[in-house]
C-alpha cells in the first residue's frame, strides 16, 4: 500500500514553526501583514482567497483584503499595487491569479515591488529561482519541495517528470527540482507519447489542470506521485467512470452534485505509487503555509530580524 502524503498534517507543522517567529515580529511592535487582491468574483479564486485569510487569521498575520470589481482596468490595478508597495504596514502583496482578460497580468506582476512579492512571480525573483539565490520562491512549488523534504523522500539523483509548463507551478517546480539535483523532464500538450515519458518518472509530477488525466499507463510501480490538480467533475458519467462505480464515491457525488479531483486518478496512484499525495488534502493546505512562510520571512527581511 502506498503511504499518503498528509499536506494538512505539514501544513499544521510549518504554522506552529510560524508562531513563534510572528510573536518575534509583533513583540517588536508589528504583525507581518499580507494584502490580497482578488478582482472580481472567480468562485475557485474566492474560496482560495478565504483560505490564505483565515490561515493569516490562524496565525495572527495581519491580513488587508481588496477587492475591486471584475471591470477594473491594467491602470487602475496599477494604482492599487503601487499602493500597497509603500504602505509600512504590509509585507507581502498577492495579486490572486487569473485576472480578467482585459488586465495586463504581466505589467500587475511587474509592478508588485520584488521585496512584498509573496508569490515569486515578479520576474526579479525568478530570476533569482533560476539562479539559485535567495528569494521567495512560488507558493505551490515551495510546497512541494517542503512535503517531499519533511517525508525524507529523496531527490538528488532521481528522475523526476512534470506535467505542465506553468508560470506558477510548472516551470517553478521544475527548477527547484533541478537545484535538489534531479534529472527533469517538463512535459505539455505537444510531448509525444506522454505516458512513456512519464513512466520513466521517479517522480511525477502532474500540475495540467484535466480532471484524472494521468492513468496507471503514466505511473511506474513505486513512482512518488504528486498531484497538483483540483479539478472539479459535475458529469455523474464522468465521476462513475473515473472512480469505477464506486458506490461510495458517487453517494457522494450525489449528495454533492460534483466532486473534487486532481489531475491523477486516484485509484490507478493508490495502486501504483509508493507515496501520493491525495486531492484535497495534498499539495493544496502545503500553497498557503508557503505563502505564510514567504510573508513571514518578508516581514523579517523588512523589520531587519533577519
Ligand atoms: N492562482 C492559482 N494559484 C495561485 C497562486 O499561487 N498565487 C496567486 N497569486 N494566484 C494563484
Amino acid at each position: 500500500m502506498p503511504q499518503i502524503l498528509d499536506g494538512n498534517r505539514i501544513r499544521d507543522e510549518i504554522k506552529s514553526e510560524l508562531k513563534p517567529r510572528v510573536a518575534a515580529l509583533a513583540a517588536q511592535g508589528r504583525a507581518p501583514g499580507l494584502a490580497v487582491v482578488l478582482v472580481g468574483h472567480n468562485p475557485a479564486s474566492e474560496i482560495y482567497v478565504r483560505n490564505k485569510i483565515k490561515s493569516c487569521q490562524d496565525l495572527g498575520i495581519f491580513s488587508a483584503s481588496l477587492t475591486p470589481p471584475e471591470s477594473i482596468t491594467t491602470e487602475e490595478l496599477l494604482a492599487l499595487v503601487r499602493q500597497l508597495n509603500v504602505r509600512p504596514d504590509i509585507d507581502g502583496i498577492l495579486v490572486q491569479l487569473p485576472l480578467p482578460k482585459q488586465v495586463d497580468t504581466k505589467r500587475i506582476l511587474l509592478a508588485v515591488a520584488p521585496e512584498k512579492d509573496v508569490d515569486g512571480f515578479h520576474p526579479c525573483n525568478v530570476g533569482n529561482l533560476v539562479a539559485a539565490l535567495p528569494g521567495p520562491r512560488a507558493c505551490t512549488p515551495a510546497g512541494i519541495i517542503e512535503l517531499l523534504r519533511r517525508y525524507h523522500i529523496p531527490i538528488a539523483g532521481k528522475r523526476a517528470v512534470v506535467v505542465g509548463r506553468s508560470d506558477i507551478v510548472g516551470k517553478p517546480v521544475a527548477l527547484l527540482l533541478l537545484h535538489e539535483h534531479a534529472t527533469v523532464t517538463i512535459c505539455h500538450s505537444k510531448t509525444p507519447d506522454l505516458p512513456a515519458v512519464c513512466r520513466e518518472a521517479d517522480i511525477l509530477v502532474a500540475a495540467i489542470g484535466r480532471a484524472c488525466m494521468i492513468t496507471r499507463d503514466f505511473i511506474k510501480p513505486g513512482a512518488v506521485v504528486i498531484d497538483v490538480g483540483t479539478n472539479r467533475v459535475e458529469d455523474r458519467d464522468e465521476a462513475a467512470r473515473i472512480f469505477r462505480n464506486s458506490a461510495e464515491r458517487l453517494a457522494a457525488f450525489d449528495k454533492r452534485g460534483n466532486l473534487l479531483v486532481g489531475d491523477v486518478n486516484p485509484l490507478d496512484a493508490a495502486e501504483l505509487a509508493s507515496f501520493y499525495t491525495p486531492v484535497p488534502g495534498g499539495v493544496g493546505p502545503l500553497t498557503i503555509a508557503m505563502l505564510m512562510v514567504n510573508t513571514v520571512a518578508s516581514a523579517e527581511h523588512r523589520t531587519g530580524l533577519c
